[in-house]
């Protein structure tokens, strides 16, 4: 017999569905709660909300499990290229070999930027923060390419759609990069793949090509696969949401980058540096910034720390610490913030307060050093952010669209405000 969900409401009651995913996770299907009992459901923050069912991402925060498409994450991270990892995203599939290639070949062509384009980077303060400018020119590509702005795409369109984001992001970041710097920008090149391509944008200068080093590229490849899906997060919560109005896959990413630029977010990593810099120039006292966190009066926060899924540990940060210090081995170099993560860590996962609230290191804990190590700067780090998390992204939008059963997302309220009352002429006010 079909499981149900029993709720008594003013002393009746009423039956609801019971929804099982392939992985046992269970939902109680509320879509006629309204109708059938006038309530609906009121739930901060959407922890106990399922928005809508999807195939693309496990994650099981208890056991510390993350699977793309049934694949655990540490195999993904240690066999995998990023390029790969977003044609199974997107795609739902591993790629034969001609398809991968194909795949890869769609993102050098889509690389080059639109000349009229490369104004935008003139127009914008070289104080700007770069998720601003990204967000901006992600959504302005929607003016660049009117032929993709069908709200009935074709496939071919999505895949046009998917390849031009996933390329154009590196090099919107690495232009981003050079005009901060006031250097020229250098073009993409279409004999490098995906990530020694978006090196050589950002490092390389007309007369000094960049030292390609195979550690480098691998620790950003692994960097970019843990990144690329974390099924209803914020961000792509959001681009579910926007596109859920029928807006494009352009618009409906920009909104997911700016959902993502929150500290809370994908800024976090900013911020992670940011505070080993702090604790860094305060002396090292790592203490005092553990009992700030702490205070409850204080709403100071140790970033990289806590996870609104993992209640265990991320499997994510596992991964990202050890190719930190096969990165700083291998370079020979080393970084004094790679110690204060490393003491900050062992004090965290001591303190009573931290373990209670099942706080641990998440993956911003650690991916700033990497990308510190490769020379990316502090303010750019929630970008390599935004270009791990597209292909997650595109997969998302891709999906609720080719749902028939997607309906636009409009979530109700409970009203607190006045009741109807008068207006209240000026002279009475
Ligand atoms: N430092 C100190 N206390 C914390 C922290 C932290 N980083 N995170 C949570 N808490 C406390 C919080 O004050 C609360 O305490 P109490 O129960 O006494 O009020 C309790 O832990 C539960 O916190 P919450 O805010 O209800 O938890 P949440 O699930 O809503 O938030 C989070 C999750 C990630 C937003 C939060 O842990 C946080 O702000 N962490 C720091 C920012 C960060 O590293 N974000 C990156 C997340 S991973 C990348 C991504 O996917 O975006």
């Amino acid at each position: 017999m079909e499981e149900k969900a029993k709720i008594i409401l003013d002393g009746k009651t009423f039956e609801f569905p019971i929804i099982v995913g392939t992985e046992n996770e269970k939902a109680i299907d509320i879509t006629n709660l309204r109708s059938e009992t006038s309530y609906i459901t009121l739930d901060n923050g959407f922890g106990n909300t399922g928005s809508c069912t999807s195939g693309i991402t496990f994650l099981d925060g208890e056991t510390g499990i993350l699977r793309y498409r049934g694949i655990p994450i540490e195999q993904m991270a240690e066999k995998s290229t990023f390029v790969e990892t977003s044609y199974l995203l997107i795609y739902g599939e591993f790629p034969q070999r001609q398809k991968l290639d194909e795949f890869a070949h769609s993102l050098k062509i889509h690389a080059d930027l639109h000349p009229d384009m490369l104004k935008f980077f003139d127009g914008y303060p070289t104080t700007g923060h770069p998720m601003g400018l990204l967000s901006a020119m992600v959504c302005s590509l929607s003016g660049y390419y009117p032929e993709l702005l069908n709200t009935e795409p074709t496939q071919e369109d999505i895949r046009t759609t998917a390849a031009e984001l996933l390329s154009k992001v590196c090099t919107i970041t690495a232009y981003t990069y050079k005009k901060s710097m006031g250097e020229p920008f250098v073009a993409p090149r279409r004999d490098f793949e995906y990530i020694p391509n978006f090196l050589h944008m950002m490092f390389s200068s007309p007369h000094q090509p960049y030292k390609m080093m195979e550690e480098v590229v691998s620790a950003l490849e692994t960097v970019l696969i843990l990144h690329a899906d974390h099924e209803q997060n914020c961000s792509t919560s959001t681009v579910r949401l926007v596109g859920s109005s029928w807006a494009n896959l352009f618009a409906s990413i920009s909104a997911g980058v700016c959902a993502l630029w929150g500290p809370l977010h994908g800024g976090a990593n900013q911020q992670v540096v940011e505070m080993f810099e702090e604790i860094q120039k305060a002396g090292g006292d790592i203490q005092k910034f553990i009992d700030r966190a702490k205070d409850p009066k204080d709403s100071y926060r140790l970033m990289g720390f806590g996870h609104r899924v993992y209640k265990n540990f991320d499997p994510r940060s596992k991964i990202i610490k050890e190719k930190a210090h096969e990165l700083f081995a291998k370079l020979g170099i080393h970084d004094p913030l790679l110690d204060i993560a490393v003491r900050l860590e062992e004090a965290v996962l001591k303190d009573d307060y931290f373990t209670q609230r099942k706080l641990y290191p998440n993956v911003d804990f650690y991916s700033g050093i990497i990308y510190r190590a490769i020379g990316i700067p502090t303010v750019m780090f929630p970008v390599m952010f935004a270009i791990g998390r597209m292909p997650g992204w595109i997969a998302h939008w891709k999906e609720m669209k080719e749902n028939s059963k997607s309906k636009i997302g409009r979530p109700r309220q409970i009203y607190t405000g006045e009741r109807v009352r008068d207006y209240i002429p000026m002279e009475q006010r």
